[in-house]
């Protein structure tokens, strides 16, 4: 109880949460009504027995299906401020959000209404919670690369409302490499640069993010143990890693927490953080990632580590940084 106060109370950042993957069944099936969306499920139970994943394409299918419901600013902006409450009452100061334009895009919408929405939403929680935060756009990387270029090219006249791009969705068989060009003119931009790599994909797949799109931070990277040398490629370039234990689990990336190589992350070094991913399918928000870590042995000053690190590789300035702190 104790631990779980403290958890609670630690100044924490999350890096990698994709909007979309906090969509709660409840509010599918109400954007649904509300959008005269029809899906293969017409009530929460039969949507709930849904959720039993047994690897990365069996949520993506789900995840996309129901981000059929979203339409409207509205909706988005409804949905970034039933994420921020969460995040609000976990303990979370500043969030750095996925979202995926292409498949919105490719459901008809406008660009700008998803960012109009999803910009209301973090402006409305700064101002009620003091969550300060941005949007980082994924590029779906089993979509064809001309659509990711198409997208770029549709996200460059809000290029001021976003803090980077991204790279997600289905990884084994969509190397990195695929995305070089696409990643170097969003470097030209201005924008940051992060990517998905080694959740279910090999550690080689880093490296090339690494390499090729000279990503920030990479996102997930637990295959990343499986290399000693990219370990410490990691460590000395002070490249994050966000990981998300709750997902690996529920995706069986690992059959149970202790598989997890975070302990041999901070000791090697390497600035690893603990992140939510997809909270509303892999069953729970950032505290309970942290709390599952600390019932698989993890200690409140590993915790602390994991939070400081996060704090450290988010793309604010030092000087808010040091608020923080
Ligand atoms: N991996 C890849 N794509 C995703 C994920 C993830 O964990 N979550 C949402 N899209
Ligand atoms: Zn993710």
């Amino acid at each position: 109880a104790l631990e779980h106060q403290a958890i609670l109370d630690l100044p924490k950042t999350e890096l990698h949460i994709h909007i979309e993957g906090t969509l709660e069944p409840e509010l599918a099936l109400e954007l649904a009504a509300r959008n005269g969306i029809t899906l293969p499920w017409s009530t929460l139970e039969e949507l709930r027995a849904q959720y039993d994943f047994v690897n990365l394409q069996s949520f993506l299918d789900l995840y996309y299906q129901l981000m059929s419901t979203l339409r409207t600013a509205q909706d988005f902006r409804d949905l970034m401020l039933a994420y921020l409450e969460h995040a609000h009452h976990d303990g979370i100061r500043h969030a750095e959000i996925f979202f995926d334009p292409q498949v919105h895009i490719n459901n008809g919408l406008e660009f700008d209404t998803v960012m109009d929405g999803l910009l209301e939403g973090l402006s409305i929680g700064r101002e009620r919670y003091g969550i300060t935060g941005g949007l980082i756009a994924c590029i779906v990387r089993d979509l064809p690369v001309t659509s990711a270029m198409d997208t770029l090219k549709a996200l460059e006249s809000r290029r001021e409302d976003l803090l980077g791009i991204g790279l997600d969705s289905a990884e084994v068989g969509y190397p990195p490499s695929l995305f070089t060009e696409v990643f170097s003119r969003a470097r030209e931009l201005g924008l940051h640069v992060v990517a998905h790599a080694g959740e279910e994909g090999p550690a080689s797949y880093v490296i090339e993010a690494l390499d090729q799109l000279q990503v920030e931070r990479i996102d997930h990277g637990i295959r990343c143990s499986d290399d000693q040398d990219l370990m410490h490629r990691l460590a000395s370039s002070d490249i994050a890693l966000t990981s998300c234990p709750l997902s690996n689990r529920r995706l069986q990336v690992v059959q149970d927490l202790r598989e997890l190589p975070l302990h041999q992350f901070l000791e090697g070094g390497i600035r690893v953080t603990v992140n939510s991913d997809d909270p509303a399918y892999f069953g729970g928000y950032l505290a309970a990632n942290y709390e599952a870590l600390i019932d698989s042995g993890y200690s409140l000053r590993e915790c602390a580590a994991f939070c400081r690190n996060g704090i450290e590789a988010s793309f604010i300035g030092n000087r808010r940084q040091a608020v923080l702190f």
